[in-house]
């Protein structure tokens, strides 16, 4: 079985994070989103794997994961052009595919306990494809399944206003190469994109055999500031304690921390898991760095309060206040103005940031 990661999109409401990188690389607990999504296809043995990438920096994409090796996969870069939905970018790994049997994993879905169960499901049955569902509360967000009498399933619908059932397809779709017939029929649906669900329910239609599963730990799909600090607090949940780098004397640390190495909490700094705290970074004296953290690479907290963020790397805080729910880019820096003159909050802020004083 081969995999395909698509990583694509513009993720316009994670701006202005995304103006200078797809929102697949936002971290999560100091890794990038489709790294899970790479490593779970990883664990569930597909190792052949094509990213499809977006206009957005899709030289990053190629940094970070090279060719696969130090990820223990083999990568085929497809670009995908003009993003025209789903369908279209998976129509893009026809070739890539061949003869095969693959899974497609939306870079920008988190899920507890990966895929292992779902491959082995698929392969030791005669599916044409097969697709995951979960119960969720807003079924108008995404694609939803619909069942008969015997509960079979019936129809699935993209985007309904008036749902059929509470159950959404899950990013993460188990194909023959059959759906690429299916793909060159589709007609672009009421939002402009080829949608893999029609792809889906054309199957359905001419009666090919769709399986599907439920999907039972929690799952995630990260378009916006809220999603990705909701997937950090669920991934951090069940990280592991270690300290690599240095934890100074008298200095406290509480519950499930975990520093990698090169950093540093000095004496008197406050940290309370579960949180991360990347490499070469610097927790100074006085600092309280709270649950549901994730401190990156090469940042500095000189002063201050911080929960429920996500500081990513190369960043610096130096300020005598509570930072919460917050998510700051890289390179950030959040100072004490208290000597210049005229007086008053200073910023400066990319398109679309925001800001609660
Ligand atoms: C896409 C699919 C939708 C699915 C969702 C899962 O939605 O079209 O069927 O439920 O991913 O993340 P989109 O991200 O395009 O809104």
């Amino acid at each position: 079985m081969k995999g395909v990661i698509l990583h694509g999109g513009y993720g316009t409401r994670l701006r202005p994070l995304t103006h200078t990188g797809p929102k697949q690389l936002i971290p999560v607990a100091n890794k990038p989103i489709s790294q899970y999504v790479l490593e779970d296809l990883r664990e569930a043995g597909v190792e052949e794997i094509a990213i499809i990438l977006g206009d957005l920096y899709p030289e990053k994409v190629k940094e970070y994961y090279g060719n696969g090796s130090d990820f223990g996969v083999k990568i085929t870069y497809i670009p995908q052009g003009e993003p025209k939905g789903i369908a279209q970018a998976v129509g893009l790994a026809k070739d890539f595919v061949g003869d095969d049997s693959f899974v497609v994993y939306l870079g920008d879905n988190i899920l507890k306990g990966g895929i292992n169960r779902f491959v082995e499901k698929f392969n030791n049955n005669s599916y044409d494809s097969m697709i995951l569902l979960t119960e969720v509360k807003e079924p108008q967000r995404f694609g939803v399944a619909e069942f008969d009498e015997n509960g079979k399933l019936k129809r699935l619908v993209e985007k309904p206003k008036v749902p059929p059932s509470n159950y959404a397809l899950v990013g993460i779709y188990f194909f023959t190469p059959v759906i690429f017939e299916m793909i060159a029929k589709l007609k672009p649906s009421w939002r402009g994109e080829y949608e893999i669900t029609d792809a889906i329910q054309m199957l359905l239609e001419k009666k090919f055999e769709v399986g599907y599963d439920f999907v039972t730990g929690w799952w995630k799909d990260t378009g916006t500031p809220e999603d990705i600090l909701e997937a950090n607090r669920l991934v951090l949940d069940e990280i592991k304690p270690e300290v690599k780098g240095t934890v100074k004397e008298d200095s406290c640390i509480q519950g499930r921390v975990f520093v990698d190495e090169g950093s540093v909490v000095e004496k008197g700094a406050l940290v309370r898991g579960p949180c991360v705290i990347g490499k070469n970074s610097v927790i100074e004296s006085g600092v309280y760095i709270g649950p549901y953290t994730s401190i990156g690479n090469n940042v500095t907290i000189k002063k201050g309060e911080i929960e429920g963020c996500v500081i990513m790397d190369d960043c610096l805080i130096d300020v005598n206040e509570r930072i919460v729910d917050s998510l700051i880019g890289p390179h950030s820096q959040i100072l004490t103005n208290s000597h210049t003159k005229p007086k008053g909050r200073r910023f400066v802020l990319g398109e679309r940031s925001r800001v609660e004083l």
